[in-house]
């Protein structure tokens, strides 16, 4: 995910001078960041010495981290799953932001939660927003917002790569190579997004838009109908979001 951000940033106009990197184990892998992106990297960080530190270790990493340095200026940005921002402050003194990003932000069209502290103002909360806009699209979230927003921006990548993936041998079978096959779906569907995100109208006035009675188009929503997609993919995103779960039943018949 740091390496997804930072990519990001960079594209965005960031000077990679500007960015510094740290790990604890692959020093290999550190270098060869900074020799392919350009940033500063180092191997016992000031986290005073910048202006905005951000945590990217696994969460169980992150408060006993936090804990363990002495904090008495940056902009303290978390993006690990399942920590909240008053946790972050509680455990350094400062305000603290909780981000979730997802991997689109590599190329910055990504989509990120933004969970500000409750000791965050308003110039913490426009910094963190621009920082996380340069990458994509951000959203406020809080404590009950969280698990949804996590499930829809960051399993999209997953459900859409299936939703491609079993489209594609359509393709394929029609006499498509598999990265051709790819990228007419993958285009079509971004090219989908791009317009949905221009619109303000219901999804369905849309599908009308596109399928007339009859037609290919709407023949094939039939279909999607008809094997309750929408049933399908709201109880994907339901199972996703739930905090505490079961183990899945993944028994249930394919259709
Ligand atoms: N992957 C995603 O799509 C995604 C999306 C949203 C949020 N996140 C969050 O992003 C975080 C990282 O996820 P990831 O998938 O990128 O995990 P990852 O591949 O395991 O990366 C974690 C990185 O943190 C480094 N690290 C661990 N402890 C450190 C410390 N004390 N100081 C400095 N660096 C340290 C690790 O390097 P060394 O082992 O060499 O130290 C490693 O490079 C997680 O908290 C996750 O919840 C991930």
């Amino acid at each position: 995910m740091s390496e997804a951000l930072v990519r990001g940033w960079i594209d965005s106009g960031l000077s990679p001078e500007s960015i510094t990197m740290t790990n604890r184990s692959d020093k290999v892998r550190l270098e060869q960041l900074r020799d392919e992106l350009g940033v500063q990297i180092v191997d016992t960080e000031d986290v005073n010495a910048y202006d905005v530190v951000v945590l990217a270790m696994q969460p169980d990493g992150v408060l006993p981290y936090v804990r363990s340095q002495t904090w008495k200026s940056p902009l303290l940005v978390s993006v690990a799953a399942h920590i909240e921002p008053a946790e972050l402050e509680a455990a350094s003194g400062l305000p603290a932001v909780c981000a979730m990003p997802n991997t689109p932000v590599a190329f910055r069209d990504g989509m990120t939660g933004l969970w500000f502290g409750p000791e965050t103002d308003e110039s913490v909360r426009t910094t963190a927003i621009a920082l996380f806009e340069r990458v994509g699209r951000t959203a406020v979230t809080d404590a009950k917002t969280m698990s949804a927003f996590m499930a829809a921006a960051g399993c999209s990548p997953a459900f859409f790569y299936e939703i491609v993936g079993s489209m594609t041998p359509v393709l394929t079978e029609a006499g498509f190579d598999e990265a051709t096959a790819r990228q007419i779906v993958a285009q079509a569907m971004k090219g989908s997004a791009e317009l949905l995100l221009h619109e303000s109208r219901q999804t369905e006035e849309l599908i009308a838009d596109v399928a007339a009675p009859g037609g290919p188009t709407d023949r094939g929503v039939g279909v999607l109908r008809a094997r309750d997609l929408s049933g399908v993919m709201s109880s994907a995103l339901r199972e996703s979001a739930k905090e505490d779960h079961e183990p899945v039943d993944t028994s249930i018949e394919r259709v």
